[in-house]
């Protein structure tokens, strides 16, 4: 049986969710702001983030899987593409965690060929152990070394993401 050790509470995630959105909807006073949430881990975190942002914006979606061939770079598939208009808009992409960050770049060239004004990183938590591209997070939760966690969105195998809280998953 895994074991879930208990990580980040409830409580701290309804802190941290609150003060990011209170520094976005700061920063993007006079901007035309579009969050595009990343498919499908950053689901339950869009949904709390969106409510704790008070200034006028909108919402998409994009689904992307990576797949690493023999090329380092790998290659993405998007499974979802924004269906907003985006050209000379200030895009802020919501993600569940970066970890080596190549999905993200690749997420982020994409979104480039559509000529933003702005594009800008939130994740939920931000770690740094396998990171290997040159990603600025803009906006993050909660830091972490190393370690694989779920819930609150996050899973293993596509489950646990509904624990509303964070645990590390020993296996
Ligand atoms: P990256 O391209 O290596 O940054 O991949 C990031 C993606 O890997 C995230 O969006 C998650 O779907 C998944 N991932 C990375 N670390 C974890 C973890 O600790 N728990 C759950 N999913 C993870
Ligand atoms: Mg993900």
């Amino acid at each position: 049986m895994p074991e879930f050790i208990p990580l980040i509470s409830e409580e701290e995630i309804k802190t941290q969710v609150q003060r990011i959105g209170e520094a976005i909807t700061k920063d993007y006073e006079n901007s035309d702001l579009v969050l595009i949430g990343i498919l499908k881990g950053s689901f339950i975190f869009l949904s709390d983030l969106t409510r704790k942002i008070s200034i006028d914006h909108e919402i998409d979606l994009i689904g992307a899987s990576s797949y690493e061939g023999t090329s380092s770079t790998g290659k993405i598939v998007f499974t979802k593409k924004p269906d907003l208009e985006l050209e000379g808009r200030d895009i802020l992409l919501v993600e569940d965690i970066v970890d080596t960050g190549n999905t993200l770049l690749k997420i982020v060239e994409f979104i480039q060929q559509l000529n933003p004004r702005s594009i800008k990183i939130c994740s939920l938590i931000d770690k740094h152990e396998r990171r290997k591209t040159e990603i600025d997070v803009s906006y993050s939760c909660f830091t972490l070394e190393k370690g694989f966690i779920v819930g609150y969105g996050l899973d293993y195998n596509e489950k646990y993401r509904n624990l509303p809280a964070i645990y590390d998953l020993k296996l």
